[in-house]
């Protein structure tokens, strides 16, 4: 049953950059149910950050609704706010407090008294026992980014705001912010978060909402996007051919360079593979990691709006 928690309706932002207007919203209409993971998928400049800067109540739309569990957030952003956990794209820790004193600040913003003890046990959550009295400034860049988790939730919000929370993070602590995000969501929160990356969109999100120049372009769970957009599977290797004598091999939708890589989209990829191969000897080159691979968000995106993702 539908229980929408967030509700945006038609919203327009747009930013003044010295005597040029930066459209960065134009028209998002947008519900949340209550438990999601939500994604918003986009490039950057897409929106991303300017949507939850709507919520959080720090930009005024120019026109356009936007309600969070019931709420107006631009008549009444006091009360929104109190709903809200919100770990910016930067976030600035204060340096010279410790994680536990930020903890409290952080819950006391939202008019929420935490103890000391409380607190600890919040970064407990976190596996920052033994950072817990530490100078933010002296954690690592994956203890930081964990301890902005920690402060997301300081305040037991329902709706959590997570603006791209493991950019910069490596492949591993990439994973444990993963888990934390999904703790929030057994915990009974609703999450929103924005995010480049397609494979954390796909990991991590009931739904995600592509998002291109201000707009949604598309927006349904991962599987539903990849399946009802015609895209074919990719064979992927690292070659180096010319795309014009790839184009007309058997099979062949198109063809692209990602850094390194072709990639080959493919309507017959047995044969597509096989006439590479024949290809590649003609021309002398190495064949190295070929691979077929099924159709992922990534190939949705550059669909739908010409673009790839990175
Ligand atoms: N303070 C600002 N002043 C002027 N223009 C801005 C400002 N903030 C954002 N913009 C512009 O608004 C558009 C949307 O920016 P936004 O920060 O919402 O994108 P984003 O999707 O969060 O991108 P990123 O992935 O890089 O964080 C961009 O064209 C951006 O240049
Ligand atoms: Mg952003």
């Amino acid at each position: 049953m539908s229980d929408p928690i967030i509700h945006l309706t038609d919203l327009h932002a747009a930013y003044q950059r010295g005597r040029e207007r930066v459209v960065a919203l134009d028209g998002v209409s947008l519900t949340i149910e209550r438990g999601e993971i939500f994604g918003l998928l986009g490039p950057n400049g897409a929106g991303k950050t300017t949507l939850l800067s709507i919520l959080e109540g720090l930009l005024r739309p120019e026109r356009g609704a936007a309600v969070l569990d019931g709420i107006d957030v631009l008549t009444n952003p006091q009360a929104a706010k109190a709903r809200l956990g919100v770990q910016l794209q930067r976030s600035a820790l204060l340096d010279d407090l410790t994680a536990v004193e930020l903890v409290r600040l952080y819950a006391a913003l939202y008019d929420v008294r935490l103890g000391r003890a409380d607190a600890e046990r919040l970064l407990a959550a976190f596996d920052l026992s033994a950072e817990a009295h530490a100078y933010a400034r002296r954690l690592s860049g994956g203890q930081q980014q964990r301890l902005a988790l920690a402060l997301a939730v300081a305040n037991d919000p329902q709706v959590v705001l997570l603006d791209e929370p493991t950019s910069a993070l490596d492949p591993g602590a990439r994973r444990v912010v993963w888990e934390m995000i999904r703790r929030f969501h057994s915990d009974g929160r609703t999450i929103l978060l924005t995010t480049h990356a397609m494979e954390e969109a796909e990991a991590l999100c009931s739904r995600v909402a592509i998002i291109h120049h201000g707009r949604i372009v598309a927006c349904d769970t991962p599987a539903a996007l990849i399946g009802r957009i015609d895209v074919q599977p990719v064979v992927k290797a690292l070659l180096d051919l010319p795309l014009d004598r790839v184009a007309p091999l058997p099979g062949v939708r198109a063809a692209r360079y990602t850094g390194a890589h072709l990639e080959v989209e493919t309507a017959d990829p047995q044969a597509t593979l096989a006439a590479l191969h024949t290809l590649a000897a003609e021309h002398h080159r190495p064949v190295g990691e070929i691979a077929i691979r099924p159709p992922n968000l990534e190939d949705v995106f550059l669909k739908l709006t010409g673009h790839s993702l990175s």
